[in-house]
């Protein structure tokens, strides 16, 4: 089946700050949507409740037309998602960490060696199958969690900060990755480095104060820069983006 990925009006707020606000979006099979906005803007919120680890207040997240609230269980299946930060499970070797991952998923069998072996192959963690998680670099890390996320092969892809912390040879790796699963799969990751919009992403997303301020190609967005015949995104993400305001 086909990856489709489906926000409708996805709204969260904690306490009287209002974290996300009424956000919809569809990322199509074949698309790599680059998910950016500055601290605090409401990106890894959206992603959690996107892949239904967070309750919104209102608003669905649907996963190859499986509701995450309504059928949790059959949205996940076609779901992998790396979470901000570092895998939990910190004691636990690479190998038997996606081994544990890959039964949670319900492999078994030879389908279940294949699909860690292909996975450790793809995330280049050839070296430290056997090192526990906690005792890895900040890369290595990242990697593991990537290797949970692509392991049952899902439709959709939600990965928060892929590249965060990886040297750039790695990166380099990881985008060709996500550009190789791109076909047939949504596929959308947040990231603070704008030259990924160009090398990855079919499209691009900004958010600030949990809303959606411009949504393009890279193309479309450098367009949004009114006079400039040579508009950078970093110049349209400082456009849309307000800075923080200073109390008086
Ligand atoms: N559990 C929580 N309780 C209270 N506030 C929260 C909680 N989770 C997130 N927030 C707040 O919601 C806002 C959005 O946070 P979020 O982590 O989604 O931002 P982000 O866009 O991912 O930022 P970054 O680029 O720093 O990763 C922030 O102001 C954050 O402090
Ligand atoms: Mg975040």
């Amino acid at each position: 089946m086909q990856g489709v990925l489906v926000l409708d009006g996805l709204h969260k707020q904690f306490g009287s700050l209002v974290a996300v606000d009424e956000i919809s979006l569809t990322v199509e099979p074949g698309e790599v949507l680059g998910f950016l906005g500055p601290n605090g803007a409401g990106k890894s919120t959206t992603m959690k409740m996107a892949a239904g680890f967070l309750e919104p207040d209102r608003g669905t997240s649907s996963i190859c037309g499986e509701d995450v609230a309504v059928s949790p269980k059959a949205a996940r299946r076609q779901l992998g998602y790396l979470p901000e930060g570092a895998p939990s499970y910190g004691e636990m070797a690479v190998r038997g960490f996606l081994d544990f991952c890959a039964e949670i998923r319900g492999l078994s069998g030879g389908q279940r060696s294949r699909a860690i072996d292909n996975a450790i192959e793809r995330t280049e963690l050839q070296s430290v199958t056997e090192q526990t998680i906690e005792t890895l670099s900040k890369g290595f890390r990242r990697r593991v969690g990537l290797a949970q996320a692509i392991l049952h092969d899902p439709g959709v892809l939600i990965l928060d900060e892929p590249t965060d912390g990886l040297d750039p040879n790695q990166k380099h790796q990881v985008r060709q990755l996500i550009a190789d699963m791109s076909k047939d799969r949504a596929i959308i990751i947040s990231t603070h480095i704008l030259e990924e919009v160009d090398a990855v992403c079919s499209r691009a997303i900004i958010i600030d104060k949990g809303r959606v301020v411009a949504d393009g190609t890279a193309q479309e967005l450098r367009k949004l820069m009114p006079g400039r015949r040579k508009a950078s995104l970093e110049d349209v993400f400082r456009h849309v983006t307000s800075l923080e305001e200073v109390a008086a």
